[in-house]
């Protein structure tokens, strides 16, 4: 079975109801005939207003965090109700961002995408090695164990998207190259099977994520293990739309 791309966009801390609500209008139109699944990701505060200004598109609105606890004294924090009473059908999960400036573990990776999960949304969980780590020569270390211990006990995989983000491509404008990226999602669905089982891993989808953009999406989106993308800064323009149409706009 075919593995129906999906690109999300992460607006990140970004954006304003105002600035948010102009693009959404803009991207709308551009984006209603797209081939793929397609998400904007956007700070709790504007899922309401958002929501609203997407309706009847095919844009879903999504989140960039969730608690795993149901309710509770966890201020600052957001809960799977808060996201469902706006129809939120996608969390991102373990951003390196929150990893590193916000204390995210494997640990936490794994109780927020259960969470998700149970609460019947889809988590976009990321994982991914830093420059060091790649310079070190131990991506695939530290891969199999943002896996095995970020998707620990999940009962159906086929049912999360994992995104894959190198660190070091990230709000850098250094892309991993069509081949890294192909190499190392193929090494994360070869892991997925050997952790879960392999024609579950068939069906995962698995997005790249780190300054993709218009120009280079379409070399990574025709590689046969990358089903889509998690797209920051070029999530915050109406380009966003020209990634989603990847297969369009650049036909010869
Ligand atoms: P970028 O961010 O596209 O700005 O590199 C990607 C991400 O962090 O999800």
């Amino acid at each position: 079975m075919a593995r129906r791309p999906f690109i999300a966009g992460n607006w990140k801390m970004n954006m304003t109801a105002e600035s948010g609500t102009k693009l959404i209008k803009e991207l709308i139109p551009l984006v209603k005939d797209a081939d793929c699944d397609v998400a904007l990701c956007v700070p709790a505060i504007l899922i309401p207003a958002m929501t609203e200004v997407a309706k009847g598109s095919n844009i879903a609105i999504g989140a960039e965090n969730m608690h795993w606890e149901p309710k509770g004294a966890y201020t600052g924090e957001i809960s799977a109700d808060m996201l469902k009473e706006y129809g939120v059908k996608y969390v991102i999960i373990g951003h390196s961002e929150r990893r590193q400036y916000f204390g995210e573990t494997d640990e936490t990776v794994n109780k927020r995408t259960k969470a998700v999960l149970a609460a019947g949304m889809t988590p976009i969980t990321c994982i991914g090695e830093t420059l060091e780590e790649r310079e070190g020569g131990v991506t695939e270390k530290v891969l199999d164990r943002q896996l095995e211990i970020g998707l620990a006990g999940i009962e159906d995989i086929t049912k999360v998207v994992i995104a894959y983000e190198p660190v070091w491509a990230i709000g850098t404008g250094r892309t991993a190259t069509d081949e890294q990226a192909q190499e190392t999602i193929a090494y994360i669905r070869k892991k997925i099977g050997q952790l879960f089982c392999p024609k579950c891993a068939e069906k995962v989808i698995i997005q790249y994520g780190g300054s993709m953009n218009a120009a280079n999406c379409k070399g990574l989106m025709a590689q046969p293990d990358i089903d889509g993308g998690l797209i920051g800064s070029a999530s915050l323009k109406a380009d966003f739309a020209k990634i989603v149409n990847y297969n369009k706009y650049f036909e010869d």
